[in-house]
């Protein structure tokens, strides 16, 4: 039995690798981009041979995938999945597993936790039996544990079996390609880079208004809420991207270190009632599996102050929520304007669902007049087809990074475990204050308190 390169995916019959994963291999091999030729070995504990497996696959990857479908190129992927039956919860069950691996040469491990946190120490503990684990990667998605304390032991439980530069904890918002452009759009281009800090900029805001509601995911999102499931992971990555300084060199170490120095200064509000709001959306509480009396927030905007020489008094407006007007994902750089009748300057990185860049700057009105208007520059980067194209989505990338060892697109502990520890101390600030929870209609901005948290410092959020 010749020795194969092994993907393996806990988890194999969820919504994330039939949505996510599966398609994800797929767009790979059109692209030509997966080089680390695996074969995948996808467990669940439904009861599917490989080719009953492959056919289901297959109606996931024509309805999610980027690029056309294509049945000789799905084919290539079919071929190498190999559908396991266990039950990954039974460490008895990982002796037999190790027996499969042999029967099919496996090595050069790749795993992918596709399951709940809870599910990582048992996976890890049977890990023990299979030959070559220990030496393999491992890729955990989100949540990494429900709070600070439970993160750490979840760490510490993964770092004793795993090396910590094998350790790839998805955040697949650093995937995205907006996100990604964010560093060559300020580093590449003295026009920003030269006015990115306090002494410029009036305020950055970050935005990620979602339409949807928690859907099927109630049981989960009722325990965690905006602030953990989005703020605590995505946006504090993109806030520290935004903030950092530029790093010495490409290397994993600086990126990583500049975020660092990012996340340890962010001050923790004194008063609570200036800095933050949490709203439910009306009609979260008759959802599927959420409580009914559920104080779960489904939004959240918070005002953050980063205390360094870069930023210090400029505030960072981070806003998140589900179950609004429109799908929005952006970066708003409001700069400072030379006198108050005129307008800010404004860079706003779009992330999603339209990605690009918009600039707002101020002109004279055409004709005999000294008025001035805004010039309003919008570039689409997804609106054309080669771009679109060529743009992988966030799995991909991820997949591919992780494959060739490129580590700088993930979070590590450090991060995690800073991140973990502002949000509980500002959720539980938030709780202790008194304030109540905001509600918002479906289909809202959001509520009327996010719009008055910001009018308090004479700003007003970005919307395009
Ligand atoms: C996930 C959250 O991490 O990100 C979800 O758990 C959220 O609640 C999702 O909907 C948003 O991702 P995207 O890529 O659609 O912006």
């Amino acid at each position: 039995m010749s020795e194969k390169n092994t993907f393996t995916i806990f988890g194999g019959t969820g919504d994330l690798t039939f949505r996510k994963l599966i398609p994800a291999l797929y767009n790979m091999e059109m692209t030509g981009s997966n080089t680390f030729d695996t074969q995948i070995v996808v467990i669940g504990r439904r009861d599917y041979t490989s080719s009953a497996y492959r056919e289901l696959a297959r109606d996931w990857v024509e309805k999610f995938t980027r690029l056309s479908f294509r049945e000789e190129v799905y084919e290539k992927i079919a071929e190498r999945i190999l559908y396991y039956r266990m039950d990954f919860t039974k460490e008895e069950a990982y002796g037999e597993l190790n027996a499969f691996y042999r029967e099919n040469g496996a090595e050069n491990h790749v795993f992918y936790f596709a399951v709940a946190p809870r599910f990582f120490p048992v996976i890890v503990q049977g890990l023990k039996k299979v030959d070559g684990a220990r030496g393999g990667k491992v890729v955990l998605e989100k949540p990494f544990g429900e709070n600070l304390e439970a993160a750490a032991a979840l760490n510490e439980k993964m770092e004793a079996f795993f090396s910590p530069d094998h350790i790839y904890r998805i955040d697949h918002y650093l995937g995205k390609e907006m996100v990604r452009n964010i560093q060559t759009i300020r580093f590449a281009n003295p026009i920003f880079s030269n006015v990115w800090d306090a002494k410029h900029i009036r305020c950055i805001q970050i935005s990620a208004m979602e339409e949807v509601g928690v859907e099927t995911r109630g049981s989960y999102y009722d325990h965690s809420g905006a602030l953990k499931d989005m703020m605590q992971n995505h946006l504090f990555q993109i806030l520290s991207i935004v903030a950092m300084e530029q790093p010495q060199s490409s290397a994993v170490e600086d990126m990583h270190r500049e975020q660092m120095k990012v996340l340890s200064a962010l001050v923790m509000p004194e008063d609570i009632s200036g800095s933050m709001v949490l709203g439910q959306y009306g009609g979260y509480r008759e959802e599927p599996s959420v409580a009914p009396d559920s104080d779960t927030e489904t939004y959240a905007a918070v005002r953050l102050l980063v205390d360094n020489d870069r930023w210090r008094g400029m505030p960072f407006y981070i806003r998140t929520g589900k179950k609004l007007g429109e799908r929005e994902m952006q970066v708003a750089v409001v700069f400072k304007s030379p006198s108050p009748e005129v307008e800010s300057n404004i860079l706003n990185i779009r992330i999603q669902p339209t990605e690009g860049v918009y600039l707002q700057f101020n002109i004279k009105r055409p004709g005999e007049t000294d008025d001035i208007i805004q010039a309003k520059m919008d570039f689409c980067q997804s609106c054309s087809l080669e771009h679109h194209l060529n743009t992988p989505e966030a799995y991909e990338r991820l997949i591919g990074a992780c494959f060739r060892g490129e580590r700088s697109w993930f979070s590590q502990w450090d991060q995690v475990g800073i991140s973990w520890r502002y949000v509980d101390a500002v959720k539980a600030a938030y709780r202790s204050s008194g304030m109540p929870l905001a509600s918002y209609e479906p289909g809202s901005n959001g509520p009327q308190e996010a719009e008055r948290l910001l009018a308090i410092y004479g700003d007003t959020w970005f919307d395009n």
